[in-house]
């Protein structure tokens, strides 16, 4: 029995648990679709089981077969985005607890299917061949396969997939045969256990370089070189994430850099990560995206989120795990100052969903609420804040950074909750340092952390050595409104910023009054920068130029939120250009027009953003 709280999945967890999952797929890129079967092997946790209830999402599922005979099945009705739960009725019950048995599903995914992007050859770099990917995070496998899909069950899986053009996916690669008609069977194997929604695929024309000694880049030849080039810190990365927690886990460490649809940063799909080819931005400015995905390889692949309801496990813990890698390479003010840009992320999320949303607590209740929808800056950064406290409370890292591997150790592939998280936190405490930091432990409010809303309810004053500069820049900004000294700016203020730098910038600036539009104009000619290449540079200029209605920025705003879909990015930039003077048609209409462009999940948030579907 595992009795463990989980509100979004629709299968009999309590009963079985999937051990391995096997996946016999052929693409269809004129239909847009995977079809095949799917095996499980199951083991039965209670006495009797007479019927196994996967998790699908608009699947086609044609036969259940079970230990070689055919089984009854029967697709339950839809549950909103949790999907329809297949019952397959076992022709006899499981007498014992404990026993291990085989089901075979034949099914197809349909052009439904919110887990796959299928893009034209249009819409790809090379114009030629058409490409497709997954994005399973949150609960989006089912539309992929039928299966358990909570993160509470980890299993290995294996995969043979047939297709015109190079597949890769989130295991290690084992082989490759020539199947006729132009296609090839690859095949697959991810041998450490993974919660479902780690299992991913991407096809197209593409091709891989070395770029570390466990390192491959992936992607469309066009943007080969300048991959190459952008991601030669990774090895660097996974090196030093071996020094604070264990030994890489998985093998290998790939990247696959996406078209622009995209709808991360990044996805720390195992042995595989998936990135935004809004990285590319020609100086390294945005490689700790990288670090992030590296640093799940232990927070969140390795040791994984119960349900859910403990995302902040996995992000807030990456988050801090990240910036503990750059701060060790670039040093603790870099590492200050990047969470003071996590900071302003979460005001904003906090202000977004409002003080007192239970989207605002760090622990959440998801009874019947879609995880997407819950998805902002909270869980990385008040989780990050957390930890930091903790650290900071108890001592300072030489206290905390050994707990930090030890925790990693206790509950490497399995899976954690916020209880048994936060009582590991204490006995290590109390075995390693004794009741002096226990006393120390006992100063946090952990309740209000975990389960208040709003903002932290500790101030963390992060050092301000990196952003003084920017800080000072912005208050003359927002002086000269009044004194209209436009003389004392040049390029010069900004010639030495690095990309951090201009973001921090520009994030004092939109939480000040809109400024005039002369000003505007003035800061534009004078820093360049709408034609700047870092993608978050530009998102924060663009925000500060709709916030104020500078009209001569929107077909900016059109040409950015249109030529990549990057959720982090497109949805404020349409809310924004939405609220705007003169916008609110024009956010809808390029929307429209751009329908196809983006990815499901990301064209289905933007909607509720901007009005057109609740
Ligand atoms: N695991 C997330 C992406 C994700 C979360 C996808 C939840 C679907 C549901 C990934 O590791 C991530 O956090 N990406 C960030 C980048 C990071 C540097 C904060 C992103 O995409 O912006
Ligand atoms: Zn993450």
């Amino acid at each position: 029995m595992c009795g463990i709280r989980e509100p979004n999945t629709l299968s009999n967890i309590d009963q079985v648990k999937t051990t391995h999952l096997h996946l016999d797929w052929t693409i269809s890129f004129e239909k847009n679709l995977l079809s095949g079967h799917a095996i499980l092997d199951l083991i039965s946790l209670v006495d009797g089981v007479d019927k196994v209830v996967l998790d699908t999402s608009f699947l086609e599922v044609t036969k259940a077969t079970f230990d070689g005979k055919d089984a009854k099945f029967t697709m339950g009705e839809r549950q909103g985005t949790f999907g329809s739960p297949l019952t397959v009725t076992l022709p006899n019950a499981i007498e014992k607890a404990g026993t291990s048995f085989k089901l075979r599903l034949d099914y197809s995914t349909t052009e439904k299917c919110t887990a796959i992007q299928y893009l034209k050859p249009s819409q790809t770099e090379g114009k030629k061949h058409p490409y497709l990917f997954s994005q399973c995070e949150p609960i989006h496998a089912r539309a992929l396969a039928p299966c358990q899909d909570s993160p509470s069950i980890k299993l290995t899986y294996s995969a043979d997939v047939t297709s015109p053009l190079q597949v890769v996916m989130s295991a290690l690669h084992t082989g490759v045969k020539d199947s006729g008609n132009g296609q090839k069977t690859y095949s697959f194997e991810q041998r450490t256990t993974i919660p479902s929604y780690l299992i991913a695929i991407a096809a197209g024309n593409l091709v891989g370089r070395e770029i570390g000694p466990r390192s491959t880049v992936w992607c469309e030849p066009e943007v080969i070189d300048s991959a190459a080039w952008e991601f030669t810190d990774t090895e660097k990365f996974i090196a030093t994430g071996e020094e604070l927690l264990t030994p890489y886990e998985w093998g290998r460490y790939d990247l696959l850099v996406l078209p622009p649809s995209f709808p991360y940063g990044g996805m720390e799909n195992p042995c595989l990560t998936f990135v935004t080819p809004t990285l590319l931005a020609g100086d390294k400015s945005a490689v700790d995206v990288v670090a992030h995905e590296i640093a799940h390889s232990w927070m969140g692949n390795l040791v994984t989120t119960e349900s859910w309801e403990h995302f902040w496990l996995n992000e807030g813990w990456t988050v801090f795990v990240e910036r503990k890698i750059t701060g060790r390479m670039h040093g603790e003010a870099e590492r200050q100052f990047s969470s003071i840009i996590g900071w302003k992320a979460l005001k904003e999320s906090v202000e977004l969903f409002g003080h007192d949303s239970p989207a605002t607590r760090l622990n959440t209740d998801l009874t019947g609420i879609d995880p997407d929808d819950y998805f902002s800056s909270i869980p990385y950064e008040k989780g990050f804040n957390l930890l930091y406290h903790i650290e900071k409370v108890v001592g300072g890292p030489k206290i905390f950074e050994p707990y930090m591997k030890a925790h990693v150790e206790k509950f490497a592939s399995k899976t954690v909750n916020t209880e048994q998280w936060k009582a590991y936190l204490y006995e290590f405490m109390e075995k390693t340092y004794g009741q002096e930091v226990v006393d120390k432990l006992n100063t946090i409010d952990f309740e209000l952390w975990l389960r208040g809303t709003g903002m932290p309810p500790v101030d963390p004053q992060f050092d301000t050595t990196l952003a003084d500069a920017c800080y000072k820049l912005a208050d003359k900004w927002d002086k000269a409104r009044e004194d209209k000294d436009l003389k004392q700016f040049s390029p010069i203020d900004v010639s030495t910023f690095t990309a951090t730098q201009k973001i921090v910038f520009l994030e004092r600036m939109t939480d000040m009054d809109s400024l005039p539009h002369a000003l505007l104009n003035k800061m534009d000619e004078l820093y360049q920068l709408t034609t700047v290449r870092n993608a978050d540079v530009r998102f924060r200029w663009q925000q500060l130029c709709l916030q104020a209605s500078y009209e001569r920025i929107y077909p900016e705003v059109v040409k950015f939120v249109t030529e990549q879909g990057r959720m982090k990015f497109v949805r404020p930039l349409y809310r924004l250009l939405y609220k705007a003077k003169n916008g609110s048609d024009l956010a809808r209409d390029t929307y429209m027009k751009h329908r196809d462009f983006y990815h499901p999940i990301a064209g289905q948030l933007i909607e509720k953003d901007i009005g057109i579907k609740q």
